[in-house]
Order: structure tokens, then sequence, then C-alpha cells
């Protein structure tokens, strides 16, 4: 059967047989934990029972493994070798962070409101003697090129972003901010965990990524892709070590200890099989339904529920409707309502959103459609608000 946006979103039984979640309620938290649609379930169930009646590296399996690298690679735009299949998205952000070697007065450019996992591993680094300068922004959320140029030293050794603000959703310009990476010879590590699968996420400006599958990418948790450029395989020391990535012939420990080239490197032990596989189906499904269709899909999405949302008196945090950084993530404060009883209104009328407190403790309602959902299931919850 095709896989396109119209295909599914089109026929009502479709949508609910491929997306099981939505038979049950509006879940509208993809910038959360996602469901799992059913290629993504059947994977790992195929694969869970197959292990049962054989062992879990049967037959083929190692092989369909390394064929997972490529469906990755194509994914971002890096080659197949400079995938490694690890997550969770931390895990990729630390493995740069404590594999990089460090000098006291190297400088790392973040954001401070980022999610903590893009933000410890870096500040984890202030032991060494390294300085950490915080990107300042105008609105939160909102990394600018202009915002990072504007720290960017001759200290500065790496700037590690997100390539979406988790509450506000304002996306940053990946190539630009790379681009300017490469041209100051500072290193960029990107945690694109909130794009990928849901806005073109590639690699071509981008030295290190992280991500998980558990939001837009719509895999399981803890299954993800870390990628290392190739070219940096000498610099970034693998920091995990097992008897996997160190050359052990026969499981005999070796008097030294070397490493592959490719992306093997950074995984020390066996790898998370079944939901890989669930991880590889989420991958297929997209790239077959097409970035960007999804990106068109859910930008539409966003502008739908935004209106509605501001037409009941709540303000719209992150990026105004049709802006070019927008993403999917459509928040909202409200200057009287109590949102955390909106919250459980919504639950207990089976819609999935997620509640948020920023620094200063506002709370927000973070909606996070994807592709799959549709403009009726958003005016369901408008209708809800309204009541
Ligand atoms: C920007 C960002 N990075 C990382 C994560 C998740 O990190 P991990 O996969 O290590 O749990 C989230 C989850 O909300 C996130 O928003």
């Amino acid at each position: 059967m095709e896989n396109s946006v119209e295909a599914i979103v089109g026929d009502e039984s479709r949508r609910i047989y491929e997306f099981p979640v939505a038979r049950n309620s509006v879940f509208l938290a993809h910038a959360g934990v996602a469901a799992l649609p059913r290629c993504v379930a059947d994977a790992i169930v195929t694969y869970t029972r197959q292990s049962s009646e054989h062992h879990q590296e049967f037959g083929t399996v190692l092989g369909r493994i390394e064929d997972s690298r490529a469906t990755a690679a194509k994914l971002i735009g890096s080659s197949a070798g400079e995938i490694s299949l690890l997550g969770p998205t931390s895990l990729g952000l630390s493995l740069v962070a404590e594999g990089l070697t460090w000098n006291a007065g190297d400088e790392v450019i973040c954001y401070r409101d980022d999610y903590p996992a893009n933000v410890y591993p870096w500040m984890g680094l202030e032991r060494h003697g390294v300085k950490i300068r915080f990107v300042e922004v105008d609105e939160p959320g909102r990394i600018t090129t202009e915002s990072v140029a504007r720290e960017i030293t001759p200290r500065t050794k790496l700037v590690a972003l997100a390539s979406c603000h988790f509450l506000t959703g304002w996306r940053i310009d990946i190539d630009a901010i790379g681009a300017l990476c490469r041209e100051r010879d500072v290193l960029f590590c990107l945690d694109a965990i909130q794009t990928l699968g849901a806005f073109p996420t590639t690699v071509g400006n981008v030295d290190f990524l992280s991500a998980d599958s558990h939001k837009w990418l719509l895999g399981p948790l803890s299954a993800g892709i870390f990628f290392a450029r190739s070219e940096h395989a000498n610099r970034l020391r693998p920091a995990l070590v097992g008897a996997w990535n160190a050359y052990s012939p026969d499981f005999v420990a070796q008097d030294a200890v070397t490493f592959p080239s490719t992306g093997r490197r950074y995984e020390p032990g066996v790898l998370n099989i079944g939901p890989i596989f669930g991880m590889r189906a989420a991958m297929e499904m997209l790239l077959e339904v097409g970035i960007d269709n999804v990106a068109r899909r859910i930008l539409d999405l966003r502008a739908h529920l935004a209106e509605r949302l501001i037409a009941l008196g709540f303000e719209l945090a992150g990026p105004p409707i049709g802006h070019a950084n927008s993403s999917s993530i459509t928040t909202v404060s409200h200057a009287t309502r109590d949102l955390a009883a909106d919250f459980a209104m919504l639950e207990k009328n089976g819609v999935v959103a997620s509640l948020r407190r920023d620094r200063q403790g506002r709370s927000y309602l973070r909606f996070s459609p994807h592709f799959y959902n549709t403009h009726q299931e958003l005016d369901r919850v408008v209708g809800l608000l309204d009541a």
C-alpha cells in the first residue's frame, strides 16, 4: 500500500490502522514520546517472537542491522559507515563531550534553556577548565545564526545546539549555523531529536549529530542514531569501550586497544536490536511519505491550531504563524486560565498534549501534531478548550 500523507489522512480506516493510537485518542505529543505506528510495533514484535524461536542474533539479523545504518544515512545525508546505532540522544551528545580532547580555556557555545540533555554534558567540561558561553536570545528558544556568531571567539571549539527548541518550537537554520562554524573552524554538534523525521535534517555542515527515535521519528525509546563525520574518527576518541568496538578477535583481549574506523567504533557492546528494527521501519515509512511532505503537512496543522487557540485568548509562544523557522510545536500560555486544569480536562477527554513550565515557572500547553493528525482532531481540541 502506498505511504503518502494523502493516502493515510484521506482514509480514516487506513489512518487508524496504521496509527492505532488515533483510535484511542487525539495524540498531540510527538515532541514528547510518540506512540508507535503499526509498522514499527510489528517490526519489534516479529523480531521478538523470532528471537524466542531461534536466538537473538539468528540468521540474517546482524546483516539487517548493517542495512539499518544505510537507512539512517539516507535520512541525514551521511554515509552508512558514519552511523552508530545508539540511543538515547544524551548518549551521543555525551560521547562527543567526553571523547574530544579539551584544554583549559577552550570554549563551548550552547543554550542555557535547551533541553537539559544538551546542556549538562557541556557544563561537565568545566572540570577541564572549559568555558561555557550561553547564546543570548531575544525570545525564548529563538537561536539565530547571528546570535551564535556573536559568541564565537578564537577559543571556541564547539557549538552544541538543538535543531528545534523543545518548548517554543523555534527551529534553527542548521545549514547556515553549520557553515558559520566551518568558516570559523569550530565543530558543530546537533541534537536532532526535535526535527529528525519531521523536517529535513541533514549533516552537510554538521560534525556530530545525535537523536533518539522516540519523537518525530516515531520509533521506540532508546533506539537512536549517532553520527560522527568520518574525518573526525581520530579526533573523537570512543569514550565507551567494550568487546564490540575494540578489536577483540575470538573475544580475546589484545595488548593494545584499537577501534574500527566506522560508526561501530562508538558502540561498545551488543546492540538494542529489536528497537533498532522498529526505528528502521519508522524511518522507511517516513522516507516513503517524504520528509518535505511531512514538514508541509505539520506546518499546516500548526497554523490551523495556532490560529484557533489565539482566537480563544491563548498567547502563542515561539514563531508567529507562517514563520520560516516554525516547527509543528504549538505552545501556548494564557493570562488567566489554569493550564494544569485544561491539560487534565483534555486528558480526560482523550487528548494527549504536554504540560510544561519555563525557567520562570510560567505554564504552557504544548501540542505537537505529526503528519497523521487531522484538522478535525485539532478542531475537537479547540472545541474542548472553548466549552
Ligand atoms: C532537545 C531534546 N534533546 C533530547 C531529548 C531527549 O533526550 P534523550 O533521548 O537522551 O532522553 C529531548 C526530549 O524532550 C529534547 O527535547
